[in-house]
């Protein structure tokens, strides 16, 4: 548990227990500035921890951010190495804060493309907070859905030409197994920020039924009272998974 007993708002319908981000806009911000980009990635440090204490003591379980995709690799090189030094330095200075909130952390993605320095604080990060019970923050780190589907289906059907699984009971249940991390239920809300409508490759299996939610601002400046504006929207929507809210559909048949 958190130091501080997690409290859960209460916003007049459901929470998610999972969110997962898009966290966009770092360079717009740091140019609206007249800064240069990579001081847009260093603010948006400061927002991940804030939105990672206030999901870990509002009781959220699950929070995947999304740091950097397959396709980021084809950004200048001195921006890549930029991101890549900010995320070795976060890894090693966010861990008394993650332990403070009994967050685990867990690396999800092709994490072997990474720098050595970065994977290794990235296995000692984890290894540290394994023990943790509260929330369970996902960092998607050269990541890309894709590349996910693909890489899980190539095992899928190396296993398949062991004898392992048997083709003709193949359905979604073992493909998801395949995937980076399939004990973690799917997002419930899908946040972008930035006011970008699109999902650049990130979690297309698993957020199906996601419920999502594009916040104007740009990553550094969503905050608390940003991320509460999203948990508010989610509390009111409808999520019918292709079938009918019960009372609707008792009308129907009445
Ligand atoms: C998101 O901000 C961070 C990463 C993709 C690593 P951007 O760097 O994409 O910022 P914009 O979208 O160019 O403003
Ligand atoms: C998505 O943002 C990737 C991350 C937030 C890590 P991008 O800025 O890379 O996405 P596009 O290029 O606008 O689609
Ligand atoms: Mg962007």
């Amino acid at each position: 548990m958190p130091k501080e007993a997690v409290q859960r708002p209460d916003l007049g319908g459901p929470f998610p227990d999972h969110i997962a981000i898009i966290m966009d806009g770092n360079g717009r911000w740091a140019q609206e500035r007249n800064m240069r980009r990579v001081f847009g990635h260093r603010e948006g440090i400061a927002s991940v921890r804030e939105i990672t204490t206030e999901c870990a003591r509002m009781g959220v379980k699950s929070l995947t951010l999304y740091a950097f995709s397959v396709e980021n690799w084809k950004r200048p090189s001195v921006e890549v190495r930029y991101l890549m030094r900010l995320l070795r330095r976060y890894l090693i200075d966010e861990r008394d804060t993650l332990m403070d909130n009994d967050v685990r952390l867990l690396g999800i993605g092709r994490l072997d493309d990474l720098p050595e320095g970065a994977l290794r604080e990235l296995r000692r990060t984890e290894a540290i907070t394994a023990g943790n019970r509260g929330m369970l923050l996902r960092l998607a780190l050269s990541y890309g859905s894709r590349t996910e589907l693909a890489d899980g289906l190539r095992a899928l059907v190396r296993d398949a030409k062991a004898g392992l699984v048997d083709p003709g009971d193949v359905n979604e249940e073992t493909l998801r197994r395949y995937l980076y991390d399939p004990e973690t239920p799917d997002p419930d809300l899908m946040i972008r920020t930035a006011g970008e409508m699109r999902l650049s490759n990130f979690l297309l299996w698993q957020a199906s039924y996601s419920e999502l939610f594009v916040a104007n601002v740009c990553w550094p400046e969503f905050r608390k009272p940003q991320l509460m504006e999203a948990l508010e929207a989610y509390a009111h929507r409808e999520r019918k998974y292709g079938g009918l809210i019960q009372d609707h559909a008792n009308e129907q048949t009445a």
